[in-house]
């Protein structure tokens, strides 16, 4: 089934210089770029974001960690795209993330963790409809 997911290169990936590793990632493994952007979000946009996540302790570091720079946001679009993006990306916390994924290659600790993706249909949605209105998302 072809689904959309929303990934973010985060700011920490962003100032290492390897959107393109990132994105050749997503190109060899059958996810196609369907809405990208770069931005530099305020801490209001931020929260919003992870707003599920405002109760955590981490949530003040992790939201000014997400100002610190700019992300680059992509809709992927492909077969099982929400699991796949999750596979490539590998665990949350890069030390325990598999040989080879995207976080293992590139994140800094647990929450400089270099990019973001949904963890299911439903976040997939609420999350693409938070940075891209539809007209802004190809259909291919
Ligand atoms: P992400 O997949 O974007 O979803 C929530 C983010 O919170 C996560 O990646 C990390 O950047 C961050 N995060 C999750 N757990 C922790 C933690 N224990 N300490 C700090 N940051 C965390």
């Amino acid at each position: 089934m072809t689904e959309r997911t929303l990934s973010i290169i985060k700011p920490d990936a962003v100032a290492k210089g390897v959107i393109g590793k990132i994105i050749d990632c997503f190109a060899e493994n059958g996810l196609k770029i369907a809405a990208m952007k770069m931005i530099h979000m305020s801490k209001r946009e931020a929260e919003g974001f992870y707003a599920v996540h405002k109760e955590r302790p981490f949530f003040a570091s992790l939201t000014d960690f997400m100002i610190s720079g700019p992300a680059v946001i992509m809709v992927l679009s492909g077969e099982n795209a929400i699991s796949k993006n999750r596979e490539l990306m590998g665990a949350t916390n890069p030390a325990e993330a598999a040989e080879g994924t995207l976080r293992k290659r590139f994140a800094t600790d647990i929450e400089k963790n270099a990019v973001h993706g949904s963890d299911a249909p439903e976040t997939a949605r609420t999350e693409i409809s938070y940075f891209f209105p539809e007209l802004e998302i190809v259909n291919e």
